[in-house]
């Protein structure tokens, strides 16, 4: 390729060897995971003054679509105005404060029940209930109270703080640019959107996505096609947020022939489904480099992991994906973003698994919501016809994850059983586990004074 891909900066992330070790607290104290006190401390401080993740741009595609997003009890309507524009109010009338809607839908406007107050898509109140009985009242006093709401990667973003920072400084440059090019924007969630209540801390999630270190023990089936060697990851740490990968390639590539390594590839799809759509490009790219003999031959400059990246680029461009603006290793490999206070995700060319945990609302510190979304990137045409409904799970243990995802689930109630005997008062990190304490060292500088820098 000619140009400069932007996404080469990446490259700039530091090897685990490299990381500043003094400057972490590897050592955590477990009162951050059950006290209430550090839970309400958490919803003053991170809560009420973070952007947050609350939808999909493509959820509310028409003016008056609508859907209302909880935080403990505070609750907020986010709705696209006739001009486009997606707004964000407090759930509350102003008259004597009734909550005006619930769940989601279209509405021209929002009609209390209660005694008939009106407002428009943009919050302004438009009429009263028999203006009559109120008597006078400047309508420009009393519109809903709005909340800055902004979109990014697709993502629709709110933050309770009136005085709120942009979120495109909050998010900042190299997270906005180093996302940019998987488009986000244009993926549609896929096969699986569940939400469901845990019986653990919201951090207990986010922690259980920073590390591979876990593959050892909980995804035991993971080892024979990744090589949990120490100190192979990459990390970058921008701002409140950070990225780390590990190259995507078969185990033990570095020391097997040819011929082996392309049998790992072909055997991934059994752990990476998606490896299946790029694999006949794959083997014709392989069948390419074969001589009169039938031998394998790569010229210098030429791997199979250049071919796996060659074939998903040609595989993703023939369905219509602009791939041009990843590099190389954001073809091929997962990178596992970070987005404070609370998504994670892994992605590469063409698919996403998003992760986000959230207190729960009844404020028990033992408890979250978590919600995880597999977005993939489909033609435009398509894109309705493929995409799954949210399904809002009730009955503990009846939704169907799939191997590695129900093997964390069933983790992260036993760390947080754990975690609740009173004399554990700290847990002690693995220098694998340097993103986990990134994230922790991020959440105790805004628990400290409140002032995100
Ligand atoms: S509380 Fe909404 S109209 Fe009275
Ligand atoms: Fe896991």
């Amino acid at each position: 390729m000619d140009s400069v891909i932007s996404g080469e900066w990446i490259k700039t992330a530091r090897h685990l060897s490299a990381l500043d070790f003094s400057k972490l607290n590897m050592r955590l104290s477990t009162d951050r995971y059950i006290s209430p006190e550090i839970q309400a401390r958490e919803r003053e401080k991170i809560w009420m003054k973070t952007w947050q993740v609350v939808g999909r741009a493509d959820e509310l595609p028409n003016a008056g679509d609508y859907k209302t997003y909880k935080i403990f009890d505070q609750s907020y309507i986010i709705v696209r105005g006739k001009d486009g524009v997606v707004r964000g109010f407090v759930n509350a009338c102003r008259h004597r404060g009734n909550a005006l809607c619930v769940g989601k839908g279209n509405n021209a406007r929002f009609l209390c029940q209660y005694h008939l107050w009106s407002y428009g898509l943009d919050g302004k109140l438009i009429g009263v209930g028999r203006p009559d009985m109120v008597g006078p009242i400047d309508k420009s006093e009393h519109g809903l109270i709005e909340v800055p709401v902004d979109t990014a990667l697709g993502f629709i973003f709110l933050n309770p703080d009136e005085n709120a920072k942009p979120l495109a400084e909050f998010l900042g440059p190299q997270v906005l640019e180093g996302l940019a090019p998987y488009k986000l924007d244009e993926m549609t969630p896929v096969g699986m959107d569940v939400r469901e209540a845990l019986n653990c801390n919201w951090k207990v999630v986010m922690d259980a996505f920073a590390e591979g270190y876990h593959i050892i023990g909980v995804h035991p089936e993971l080892l024979a096609v990744i090589d949990p060697e120490a100190g192979k990851a990459w990390h970058g740490f921008y701002g409140d947020h950070g990225m780390a990968y590990s190259p995507f390639e078969v185990k033990n590539a570095q020391g097997a022939g040819l011929e082996e390594q392309v049998e790992g590839i072909r055997s991934l799809p059994g752990t990476f489904p998606t490896v299946a759509e790029v694999l006949p490009r794959f083997e014709a790219l392989i069948a390419a480099r074969r001589d009169a003999d039938g031998r394998l031959a790569f010229p210098e400059g030429v791997s199979v992991r250049i071919l796996l990246q060659q074939a998903t680029r040609d595989t993703l461009s023939a369905k219509g994906l602009d791939v041009s603006g990843l590099t190389d290793d954001q073809v091929s490999d997962n990178q596992g973003w970070f987005l404070f206070p609370n998504v994670f995700m892994t992605i590469r060319a063409g698919e996403a698994t998003v992760i986000m945990s959230t207190p729960h609302p009844d404020g028990d510190p033992n408890r979250c919501i978590w919600h995880v979304t597999a977005y993939m990137w489909l033609p435009q045409p398509v894109r309705a016809q493929y995409r799954a409904e949210l399904v809002e799970v009730r009955e503990p243990g009846s939704y169907p994850y799939f191997l590695a995802l129900q093997q964390d689930y069933d983790q992260m109630e036993r760390q947080q059983k754990g975690l609740r005997n009173q004399a554990l008062k700290t847990i002690t990190l693995a220098r694998e586990e340097v993103s986990i304490a990134r994230f922790h060292g991020v959440l105790d500088r805004y628990l400290a004074d409140g002032a995100p820098v």
